[in-house]
């Protein structure tokens, strides 16, 4: 999610906290604002776009003049981006920063507008702010408690009350925020590298924690008991640069380790009750049981998580779904009709292919779902229905979360049009929507693991080209394993269905021909491990990726990656973390330029 900044001290904020929001421009955002007390008021500036756009504008022609305000930089998750939808969100007595989700947001808004309550944005963040107003009655640290019990979600939030001109009260549960330690004045922020011209002390602030900040005062409180929080100070030692990439080296290194809490960002908010729940997009189960088949349709990574939905879904639901590369759909004039559902995924929602792909089958009746990461994007706005990966700004050209997110989804979809076809009964998509809740933690564990895949890097360096292998599900992973190798370290490589090597392909196989070979599945695992001997009989390296406990014939492998043992329909969620890393190491180890590599651009917005 995107960027909080808040100061309390001697100086004019408006000008500053706008100084520390540009710091955290690298993070991607849709539109920024300020709140700053001004004569005991709280004056609110803010805009959709570009910070230098929007609001630096406004504040151009009337700049509120106070020493202690909050400031944001928005990703839209609920709302497209727009004035009103901007953050700070407030009403006068109570103004807010968010970063992350309200996940309840839908229960708390019907619940105060029954006491009274308007809503003006599309945000869910009006509902904390509107929550905290309903139980404020004059102890900021009473209602911030109250309204912590009672929402649901990750959030920081940076809050202003009217009462208190000269502090700022911060909360956070999952969304990092920070509190900066100066000389006579304080900060919060989302990370260190907002206030590092600043100060470079900081306080990390943790879920179940109330930080109240005046200029020369800190006090952390808990929330549930109101006893004060003894805390000790960090010392940032990074770089500017460094700190906007968190302490890792790349951008991609951090994103995939943000893969664990965008997965439970895409995943909580879609399961109710066990099941899950697509009723934010519109698609009932009687226009899913209407529909003839499913087109899955996008490009590059986007398209191997429509790989993985086809082979989950078709395994489960029993209905033929068609994957299309979008270049390839959009001239091949395909068969797609009224009663079809046309799922577009898209991590920018621009993709120039992918676009066309999407106006081809709105034109020609379809149903239409996106699945796109970007809220408001073009793609995101022509479909009929549309549902968000919610996986934060993906900084990185490399897609590594949105892919991961991407295939969350194409889980929930099948599980929900299984349940709606009856192909699987109420406890069967019960337990799997369970089991798909438990992938972050294990993702989290597999991340870990970094050691194994820095030594496999280590071992295909030297490769001029690779073969990554698998059957059914792995060799859809096999596909995006592939493309992760190529795009960041330049070395060639191929995807191919293990079955198909003998066809020809094995020809290739030499000792110069190093074979990364996906066997997670444990039914198919025996034929995997034929294929596997095949190419080690033909002098190649191979590298396997199995399940704990799998039966490897250890003469056929030369490097073992071994993860936790779950469901097989599950393991791509896990899979692609070893595929990820062994690409990110080797294109360390190669000296590329990892978030940036040659000829690429994050979004290709052209045909
Ligand atoms: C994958 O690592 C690349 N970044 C690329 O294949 C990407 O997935 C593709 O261009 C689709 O982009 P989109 O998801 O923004 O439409
Ligand atoms: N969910 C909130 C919104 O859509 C906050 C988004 C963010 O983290 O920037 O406004």
């Amino acid at each position: 999610m995107c960027g909080i900044v808040g100061y309390v001290g001697k100086d004019e904020c408006a000008s500053l906290l706008v100084k520390c929001l540009k710091r955290l421009e690298y993070r991607g955002y849709d539109s920024a604002g300020i709140a700053v007390f001004e004569k005991g008021r709280i004056k609110t500036v803010k805009a959709k776009g570009k910070i230098a756009e929007g609001l630096q504008k406004k504040l151009d022609e009337k700049c509120p003049h106070g020493t202690c305000g909050i400031g944001h930089t928005r990703w839209a998750t609920h709302g497209e981006p727009s004035d009103i939808n901007s953050h700070p969100i407030g009403n006068g007595r109570v103004s807010v920063v968010h970063n992350g989700i309200i996940e309840n947001y839908r229960e708390i808004k019907e619940s105060l507008m029954r006491h009274g309550y308007g809503f003006e944005s599309e945000t869910d963040t009006e509902a904390a702010v509107k929550l905290l107003d309903y139980y404020y009655s004059g102890d900021p640290i009473d209602a911030i408690s109250k309204m912590m019990a009672k929402v649901e979600g990750a959030y920081a939030l940076g809050i202003l009350f009217r009462d208190f001109p000269d502090r700022i009260y911060a909360v956070r549960k999952e969304s990092p925020l920070i509190v900066g330690k100066g000389r006579g004045e304080n900060f919060i922020a989302s990370d260190v590298t907002a206030i590092l011209d600043h100060t470079k002390e900081y306080y990390i602030l943790e879920h179940g924690e109330i930080a109240e900040i005046t200029e020369n005062a800190i006090t952390f409180y808990d929330a549930s008991s109101g006893d004060t929080v003894e805390k000790e100070v960090q010392v940032a030692d990074w770089d500017i640069e460094a700190a906007q990439k968190g302490g890792y080296e790349h951008f991609m290194l951090k994103e995939i380790h943000e893969q664990p809490s965008a997965l439970r960002n895409t995943i909580s908010p879609r399961i109710k009750d066990g099941l899950p729940d697509f009723s934010e997009c519109g698609l009932t189960d009687e226009m899913i049981r209407n529909y003839r088949q499913i087109w899955i349709v996008g490009c590059g990574s986007a398209m191997h998580a429509g790989m993985v939905g086809k082979y989950v879904t078709e395994e489960l639901a029993r209905i033929p779904v068609n994957v299309d590369i979008a270049s390839e759909f959009k001239y091949r004039d395909p068969l797609i009709k009224e009663n079809d559902l046309c799922i577009i995924i898209s991590q920018s929602g621009e993709t120039a292919d992918t676009k066309a792909a999407l106006e081809l089958a709105n034109k020609a009746g379809a149903d239409t779902l996106a699945i796109v990461n970007v809220v408001g994007s073009s793609i995101a706005r022509e479909a009929k229905m549309v549902m968000y990966t919610n996986a934060g700004p993906e900084i990185s050209v490399c897609s590594t979360k949105a892919y991961a997110v991407q295939c969350a989804f194409m889980y929930l979809v099948a599980f929900k049009v299984a349940y709606a076809v009856g192909t699987i009964t109420e406890d069967e998509c019960r337990k799997l929507c369970g089991e798909l809740c438990g992938i972050p933690d294990i993702v989290a564990k597999c991340i870990e693991e970094k050691e194994q895949y820095q030594f496999v890097a280590s071992k295909l360096i030297n490769a001029d080209s690779l073969l990554y292998i698998g059957r059914g599900l792995d060799y859809a992973l096999s596909m995006e394993g592939s493309l992760k190798l190529k795009e960041i370290s330049y070395i060639h490589s191929e995807s191919y269905a293990a079955g198909e090597l003998k066809h020809g392909t094995i020809s290739l196989i030499d000792e110069n021909m190093p074979v990364i070979a996906v066997a997670t599945q444990e039914r198919l695992f025996d034929k995997t491990q034929s294929n596997v001997k095949e190419v080690k009989s033909r002098g190649a390296k191979v590298v396997l990726i199995c399940k704990e406990g799998a039966a490897v014939d250890e003469a056929s492998v030369d490097y073992k990656v071994q993860l936790p043992g779950i469901r097989d329909l599950l393991m791509p969620l896990v899979t692609i973390v070893p595929l990820q890393l062994i690409a990110y190491y080797t294109a360390v180890l190669l000296g590329r330029d990892v978030d940036m590599p040659r000829n690429l651009a994050k979004s290709v917005t052209v045909e």
